[in-house]
């Protein structure tokens, strides 16, 4: 895996296991896919995304500014570069950390050709002053540059070929709200399911040239995390084992593989498995705030409440509350554990659907301000 000297800008935002090879990010630009078409799941943003870019095209113009909200590995970038594609147009790629000065946002966007689609990922962490930029450029096409200093300072406005921005962003909470309010468009996407993820998998399969049983999909796609970046890079690390162990990928390997790499029945890591260990056993199930669990686990809390939480309270081991973070009845049994406390069994029904559907709608965004 890789070290420090590997490391791009927003990479903190993924776990170290997250982070391959450079085989692996070969593959994974590989192994995107192409078109809307092709593109398995999230029907609903791909039936927004069709409609929007059939409506530019309709009308011949830039189709609108698109932002792209979730977790890690969901699609993003695979979206903004299908965007691009299907409309026939450039693609630009740039990012948040990478756009540290006004200057540097009027450099890209007064380079644009017309018509260029223009990604910038994590756009959560650009400069504050290059975002006030952005929201004439996006409105108007126009850009005010700054000339000289102090009192003698003029602005000269600068015209911009038409463009469409495609933000993306794992903490859509971050974003101010003149600049998400600018986007025609916001898709948030949503955790895969397992059939959706087997999908993912076979086509997989098929680029490894890897023969792989049913029941072996099946199996990698539940522990995947509803994230078909996971699915591909489990399924790699299941091909190496039946590669070196002589056969075919079956369930049985499939399992041997993911024990020896720490991925539980529910696709829990080590790290998702340190937070809960840390939330019941030193927090007693909590509640506790997110910054003293991401400290505790020697973790970015950018990492924990991007990447850890929304997973667990998706698949109901945590739950959000005013208070802090909270162990269910579920989390406590998934460790075989006995609750210490009898809050978990104070969260009612009635609490635990609210608080994960709420959570599965919206993934990134903080139910409540965070560290109490
Ligand atoms: N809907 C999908 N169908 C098939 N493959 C997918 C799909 N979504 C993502 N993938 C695969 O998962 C990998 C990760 O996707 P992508 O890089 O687009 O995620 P991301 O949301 O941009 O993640 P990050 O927030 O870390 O930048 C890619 O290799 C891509 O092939
Ligand atoms: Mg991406």
């Amino acid at each position: 895996m890789s070290g420090d000297d590997t490391r791009r800008p927003g990479d903190e935002l993924l776990q170290p296991e997250m982070m391959g090879s450079e085989a692996e990010v070969a593959f994974e630009g590989a192994l995107r896919p192409k078109s809307l078409a092709e593109f398995v799941g999230q029907q609903r943003v791909r039936g927004q995304l069709q409609l929007l870019l059939d409506a530019a095209t309709i009308q011949n113009r830039t189709p609108d500014h698109i932002l792209l909200a979730g977790p890690p590995g969901l699609g993003k970038t695979t979206l903004a570069m299908i965007v691009a594609h299907e409309s026939g147009r450039p693609l630009r790629l740039s990012s948040g950390p990478a756009i540290q000065h006004a200057g540097d946002l009027a450099a890209v966007l007064s380079s644009l050709v017309p018509g260029e689609v223009l990604f910038v990922d994590e756009i959560h962490r650009m400069a504050r002053s290059a975002e006030e930029l952005l929201y004439l450029a996006m409105e108007d096409f126009r850009i005010d540059i700054m000339v000289g200093k102090g009192a003698g300072a003029t602005s000269i406005p600068l015209d911009l070929a038409p463009f469409t921005l495609v933000g993306a962003t794992t903490r859509s909470g971050l974003l101010p709200n003149p600049l998400r309010d600018r986007f025609g468009f916001t898709a948030h996407l949503e955790f895969y399911d397992a059939d959706e993820l087997v999908q993912v998998l076979r086509r997989a399969a098929v680029m490894l040239e890897l023969r792989i049983e049913e029941s072996a999909l099946i199996e990698i796609a539940t522990r995947s995390r509803g994230t078909p970046r996971i699915a591909n890079r489990l399924l790699r690390r299941v091909r190496d084992y039946a590669l070196v162990h002589g056969g075919e990928a079956t369930r049985a390997v499939v399992r041997s593989a993911l024990e020896l790499y720490d991925v539980d029945e529910l696709g829990l890591d080590r790290l998702d498995r340190a937070v809960m260990l840390i939330l019941l056993t030193r927090f007693n199930g909590g509640p506790v705030g997110l910054n003293t669990l991401a400290v505790s686990v020697g973790e970015e809390s950018e990492t924990i409440e991007s990447v850890v939480e929304p997973f667990l309270v998706r698949i109901g081991l945590i739950v959000r509350t005013p208070r802090g973070r909270m162990a269910t009845r579920e989390g406590w049994e998934h460790f075989n554990m006995q609750p210490r406390n009898d809050i978990a069994d104070q969260l009612t029904q009635k609490h635990r659907r609210a608080a994960g559907e709420r959570a599965v709608s919206d993934g990134t965004e903080p139910l409540f301000d965070d560290e109490l």
